[in-house]
């Protein structure tokens, strides 16, 4: 909802259990308005209630900001500063993180909903990490000699590709800024960050502790607002060379669209998946439940790259479902503030909506409920942990991303079968094999079209391993030295001699 209001940021404060400190757009350095004056509501998705108004941005806005960006791209000093000078300022980002690692925590359980636990276990320190990782990489972006035909030097140079688009996701904040913002600094890009709007929170915080911790003004510009104005006047920008995105594949079609309809921006996409975890009838059995339950079940199911499609041997069908389900009756959905929460709400009414007509449609097509499928309590967006079986492969639930606490269980009797079964499917983000035989390990390894294959693990998940899509899942790779592509040009110098 939009509203002029000029209300408190904060109304409710005295009730929130973190203060809500900054609620502006950045743009050069400075906290602002949006030039519309709108602003518009997070909620807290375990209530429903409205935790704060946020600065809603738009295409003036972006306009502001690109301009800003361009200007400390061009003839600001990041460009230009002594590479590990980059890096000081990217380790010092993860110091001041660290350092309010308990209120970013606190923060980002109000505007998203997932447990606490998670996001003190999970998200921050994964994304303290992501920063420190590539604060290591700022001075050892390398070019290369090349040796060519006749009296000549050839060299390359790694220079930055710009200023970038960056728009990101709602189901982990935190950890997808660092992912994005990560490599764009160190590679001496200047950025405009749109967050999510359901989750605007905590990435106008963390930029906060970036202009704390020395970045030069313009170099991070932060615009929250909605997708189709925001998101897009970003993507259509004529001065954005790059444009980074994680989120559905629909708007990752948009995205390309509108960098095809511009300046032929630079893409990369991180978009959906429906990724197979399969368990063979020679796994560690009580390991491959776990690894199952948590692949699915964990941040309430909204992950990219979520266990939805559980393929089961038929020799251990049974007793495998039977575990899974005694380990799913242990999950305590609830307030995400609560010590002992392992499930907190979906994110918004409309996830909530849509998660619920999957169940709806697992049912019509004719899947087995084994477990779950309703609301819980009549307040916020919770939904009790979902398990069908007998699930086919025409089924919308075994096609379809759901993103949200809601589980296929399809049987499967060979190698040869799943590895095809595995494959149909428009998406190619994750994968994982539970196997004690290394050999069909390694072939399942190499024929799992897949950007990333677990074995006998799931969401193992580290700065240094790149991670992105085959296929319908997206564009290029986030982490690892591979991101720094993503955000260089290079240059060929050729100079006689
Ligand atoms: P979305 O793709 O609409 O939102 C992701 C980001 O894109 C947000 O910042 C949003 O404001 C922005 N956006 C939306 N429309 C845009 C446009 N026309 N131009 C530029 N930016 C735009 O995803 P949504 O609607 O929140 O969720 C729908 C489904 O997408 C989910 O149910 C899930 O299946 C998938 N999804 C996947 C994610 C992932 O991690 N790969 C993350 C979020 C959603
Ligand atoms: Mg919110």
């Amino acid at each position: 909802m939009t509203t002029l209001s000029s209300a408190p940021a904060h109304s409710h404060a005295s009730k929130l259990p973190v203060e809500i400190k900054q609620t502006k757009l950045l743009i050069n350095g400075v906290w602002q308005n949006a030039v519309s004056g709108k602003t518009f509501e997070t909620l807290n998705p375990a209530t429903g209630d409205v935790i704060a108004k946020v600065a809603e941005g738009d295409k003036a806005d972006v306009d502001k900001a690109v301009a800003a960006a361009r200007h400390a791209f061009d003839k600001g000093p990041w460009k230009k500063m002594n590479a590990r000078e980059r890096g000081k300022i990217l380790y010092r980002l993860a110091d001041l993180v660290e350092k309010n690692i308990e209120e970013l925590a606190k923060l980002e359980s109000l505007d998203n909903g997932k447990p606490l636990a998670d996001a003190r276990a999970a998200d921050l320190p994964l994304a303290i990490d992501c920063y420190r990782y590539y604060a290591g990489w700022a001075d050892k972006i390398e070019g290369k000699t090349i040796p060519i035909n006749g009296n000549f030097f050839c060299y390359t140079r790694h220079e930055p590709v710009g200023v970038v688009g960056q728009i990101i996701p709602w189901n982990f904040p935190i950890l997808m800024q660092s992912w994005k913002l990560g490599p764009a600094l160190a590679t001496g890009c200047t950025v405009v960050l749109k967050p999510a709007e359901q989750t605007p929170l905590t990435a106008l915080r963390i930029g906060e502790l970036a202009m704390e911790a020395g970045l030069p003004e313009g170099v991070l510009n932060i615009i929250p607002g909605y997708g189709e104005t925001a998101g897009a006047a970003i993507s259509e920008h004529m001065d954005v060379d790059k444009v980074a995105f994680t989120g559905s594949t629909e708007v990752g079609k948009l995205i390309m669209q509108a960098a095809a309809r511009s300046n032929l921006k630079r893409v990369t996409l991180e978009l959906g998946g429906k990724s197979p975890n399969i368990v063979f009838a020679d796994s560690d059995l009580d390991a491959a439940v776990e690894g199952a339950f948590f692949a699915l079940f964990f941040n309430q199911g909204q992950c990219c790259c979520a266990g939805s499609r559980l393929f089961v041997e038929g020799s251990i069908h049974d007793k495998f479902v039977e575990k899974l389900h005694a380990r799913t009756k242990k999950q305590k959905v609830g307030d995400p503030f609560a010590a002992d929460t392992t499930q907190g709400p979906q994110v918004s009414q409309e996830q909530f909506d849509r998660v619920m007509s999957f169940i709806k449609s697992g049912k019509d097509q004719g899947a087995t409920l084994l477990h779950g499928g309703n609301r819980v309590g009549d307040k916020g967006y919770f939904i009790e942990p979902t398990i069908f079986t007998d699930v086919q492969d025409n089924h919308k639930i075994a096609q379809e991303e759901i993103f949200g606490p809601v589980l296929s269980v399809i049987r499967f009797n060979s190698v040869e079968e799943v590895i095809e079964r595995g494959n149909k499917n428009m998406y190619g983000l994750a994968a994982a094999v539970w196997t004690r035989d290394i050999k069909k390990a390694h072939r399942l390894a190499a024929e799992l079209k897949a950007g990333t294959v677990w074995v006998n693990c799931y969401d193992v998940f580290d700065a240094a391993a790149p991670f992105g899509g085959f296929k319908m899942s997206g564009i290029g790779r986030e982490l690892g030295e591979y991101a720094l592509r993503n955000y260089t040009e290079i240059k060929t110098v050729t100079v006689a001699l």
